[in-house]
């Protein structure tokens, strides 16, 4: 499902006449993808980001949405279901469309599509010390679990 989203008037004037779409990734997004995660510095040594991308077109892609404004990907957000939680990883909107509501309309239209899956609930790991974006997840509707997260590396 490919949604057509028209911006809303909380965007900045310069950004008022642009629309942003939220479709799902396609190979030939990579290059454009891997210099937004640049930007938004979700890139760690221990991930290829290409590597990222082309496992998740094959696994799951309907859940890897793009946002883009003027053709160009502006936003990412890797979704997954595993049968029981949603989780999404690398959400990620460009430093110049940040704090317009662009996040807020992926997680939406995430939420959606695993709620169109039968997924329950929707979860996502932050680092303790990304305050900031804790604030995000909260103004999106998430609420602390009071979980540790814990992982391995295989
Ligand atoms: C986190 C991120 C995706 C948010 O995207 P965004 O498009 O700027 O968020 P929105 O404009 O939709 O914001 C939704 C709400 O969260 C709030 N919010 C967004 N960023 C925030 C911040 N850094 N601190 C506090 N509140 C914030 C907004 O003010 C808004 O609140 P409102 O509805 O009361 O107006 C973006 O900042 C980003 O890409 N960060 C870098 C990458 C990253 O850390 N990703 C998360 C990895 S877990």
């Amino acid at each position: 499902m490919n949604a057509r989203i028209t911006c809303f008037n909380n965007l900045q004037d310069k950004m008022k006449n642009h629309t942003l779409v939220i479709r799902t990734c396609r190979k030939q997004d990579t290059e454009e993808i891997v210099t937004l995660w640049e930007a938004c510095n979700l890139i760690v040594p221990w991930n290829d980001p290409r590597k990222d991308i082309l496992i998740k077109l094959n696994f799951q892609p309907d859940l890897f949405l793009v946002g883009t404004m003027d053709e160009k990907v502006i936003a990412t957000a890797m979704v997954g279901y595993e049968g029981h939680r949603g989780w999404v990883n690398y959400l990620a909107v460009s430093p110049d469309h940040q704090k317009m509501g662009i996040g807020r309309k992926l997680m939406e239209e995430a939420a959606l599509k695993l709620k169109a899956l039968g997924c329950p609930k929707f979860n996502v790991q932050v680092r303790t010390s990304n305050t900031a974006v804790i604030e995000f997840y909260k103004k999106v509707g998430f609420s602390d679990d009071n979980v540790i997260g814990l992982g391995m590396h295989l």
